[in-house]
């Protein structure tokens, strides 16, 4: 197997037991199921934080100055930098950092079109990897941008990891970091358990793809989503379990599925504020105010990278 996928996928169903990583969910199809759970009555996080980042985007402008530089890990939907491109002051240069390179042009363009005038430099880079960013353009300060709790699926190690090095990298700025909160844990399993099976659908993907991009012969109605609330981990934990017992066969290799039997796809953790900021300190920012919404779903962070 050379691509990643096929090695991570193969090292899974070799172990026991057997969890993948839930950056492989990204195809084009699973980037459309994404943007459709976006959208569900149940998964409230997106539309909580656009309503958090529109209460407070006129005090982060005030707290990022003029001709600032916007670096975002990941260039997810545009609606969310937009609202920091319209409120900052003199924005000076748009950076996203993205692994898929279509997805960024396309973003990229988008903005130009929109900000004439607004430097947009698109980076394809793994950014949870260390990476250099382009020096400086101006003297604004660098204002990193990670929305959504993307920092919920990382491991408690790669999350400590990554805000390690975007502190390196923001140095004399600040990062804006999303971070999903504990709360019920009924409107949590909701949010994973939509009532229209498009997170389902989400998760089942995971094995389309794999038959599709490496020939692999998983029959997806075989499996089930199953997704709960961890509340010891503070996570949503997402597995694929086998409705029988079952062969797939993978690169040559026949690998057998008990009845029961899970693929771990996905952790999704949630932070108490006070736990994201303790987080933050140990990476080396030093946080300043957060945002959250009247019932305390979501917050926002303000960052500063000393
Ligand atoms: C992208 N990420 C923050 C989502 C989450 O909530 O953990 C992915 C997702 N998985 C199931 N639904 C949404």
């Amino acid at each position: 197997m050379t691509s990643d996928f096929g090695r991570d996928l193969v090292a899974a169903l070799s172990a026991q037991p057997r969890s993948i990583s839930p950056k492989y969910f990204y195809d084009a199809e699973g980037s459309r199921l994404f943007d459709r759970i976006c959208e569900l009555p149940e998964y409230y996080p997106t539309r909580t934080e656009i309503g958090i980042l529109e209460r407070s985007v006129a005090e982060m402008a005030a707290l990022a100055g003029p001709q600032a530089e916007i670096v975002e890990f990941g260039a997810g939907s545009l609606r969310k930098v937009r609202l920091l491109l319209q409120a900052f002051e003199a924005p000076a240069r748009y950076l996203p950092i993205d692994i898929s390179g279509e997805h960024l042009r396309d973003a990229a363009a988008i903005l130009r079109r929109e900000f004439t005038g607004l430097d947009v430099q698109p980076l394809v880079a793994d950014y949870t990897q260390a990476m250099e960013l382009p020096a400086a353009a101006g003297p604004g300060r660098r204002i990193g941008f990670f929305p959504g709790s993307t920092i919920g699926n990382f491991t408690p190690e790669e999350a400590l990891h990554f805000l390690q090095g975007a502190a390196r990298m923001l140095r004399g700025g600040a990062l804006v970091l999303g971070a999903d909160l504990v709360k019920d844990p009924h409107v949590l399993h909701a949010a994973y358990n939509d009532a229209q099976g498009v997170t389902a659908a989400f998760n089942l993907n995971l094995l389309v793809r794999a038959n599709r991009e490496l020939g692999a012969n998983f029959q997806p109605a075989r499996f089930a989503h199953y997704a709960f609330y961890n509340a010891p981990l503070q996570r949503i934990e997402m597995h694929l379990v086998s409705r029988e017992r079952q062969d797939v066969t993978l690169a040559g290799e026949r690998f057998t599925f008990e009845e029961g039997e899970a693929l771990h796809t996905e952790n999704s953790y949630k932070f108490t504020i006070e736990g994201l900021r303790a987080l933050a300190v140990r990476a080396g920012f030093r946080p300043g105010p957060v945002w959250t919404d009247p019932a305390r779903l979501f917050s926002v962070h303000w960052l500063h990278a000393p």
